[in-house]
């Protein structure tokens, strides 16, 4: 099944992967989900045989769908607040036909992440701080949100055992624990690799 879609996949054919989503959903794109070529790329540092990676608010499955195409080897896990964005990404999968790329509609904070190896982080709580830019008006958005959840993910991701990968993709330098080592960050000025020591 999958097959037919490689061309949604060609080099940073954006435009056509879009199109596998509504308009108003296309028009996100650009500000709100993850280019391909930045996908490939993560999940390339990411991926590993038998391995979970969890995508830390998957909008609407752009990373956990490019990622899972190209490594059917590891499993991808997105979650997302918003169900509306979680029912698409879900569509999309289905669409494609991914058997290794899954979507859990629900927060974060109700996550267990002793589940997952590994982890990709587009900077999801920055809307939170810059309400004029974000997605829609339908769940709260507040400063105090944003420490909340960034001390959480913070927590979370310095627990996580030695060998434990993390990409972020416009993220800030203060969002990740000092126990993690910078490994990579040369591929692109916003997208960071890090690793657990
Ligand atoms: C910048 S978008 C990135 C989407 C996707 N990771 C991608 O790269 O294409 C961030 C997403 O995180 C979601 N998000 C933010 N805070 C969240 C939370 N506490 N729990 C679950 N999802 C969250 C937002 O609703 C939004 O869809």
């Amino acid at each position: 099944m999958k097959e037919q879609f490689t061309d949604l996949f060609r080099f940073e054919e954006d435009l056509v992967f879009d199109d596998l989503y509504p308009r108003n959903i296309k028009n996100l794109s650009q500000l709100h989900w993850t280019p391909l070529n930045i996908a490939q790329m993560a999940a390339d540092f990411l991926s590993e045989p038998n391995t979970k990676i969890l995508d830390i608010g998957s909008g609407v499955g752009k990373f956990c769908i490019t990622a899972g195409f190209y490594n059917p080897q590891s499993c991808f896990h997105g979650i997302e607040q918003r169900q509306d964005l979680f029912l698409f990404a879900k569509l999309a999968k289905n669409k494609i036909g991914l058997s290794n790329v899954e979507f859990i509609h629900g927060n974060l904070t109700d996550l267990d992440f002793d589940n997952y190896d590994h982890f990709y982080f587009f900077n999801s709580f920055y809307e939170n701080l810059h309400p004029e830019n974000s997605i829609d008006k339908n769940i709260e958005i507040t400063a105090d949100l944003y420490d909340y959840y960034t001390t959480f993910l913070f927590d979370k991701l310095d627990r996580k055992p030695s060998g434990t990968k993390l990409v972020t993709y416009h993220g800030a330098k203060e969002q990740v624990p000092s126990s993690y080592t910078l490994i990579d960050g040369s591929k692109h000025w916003a997208l960071k690799m890090w690793m657990k020591r």
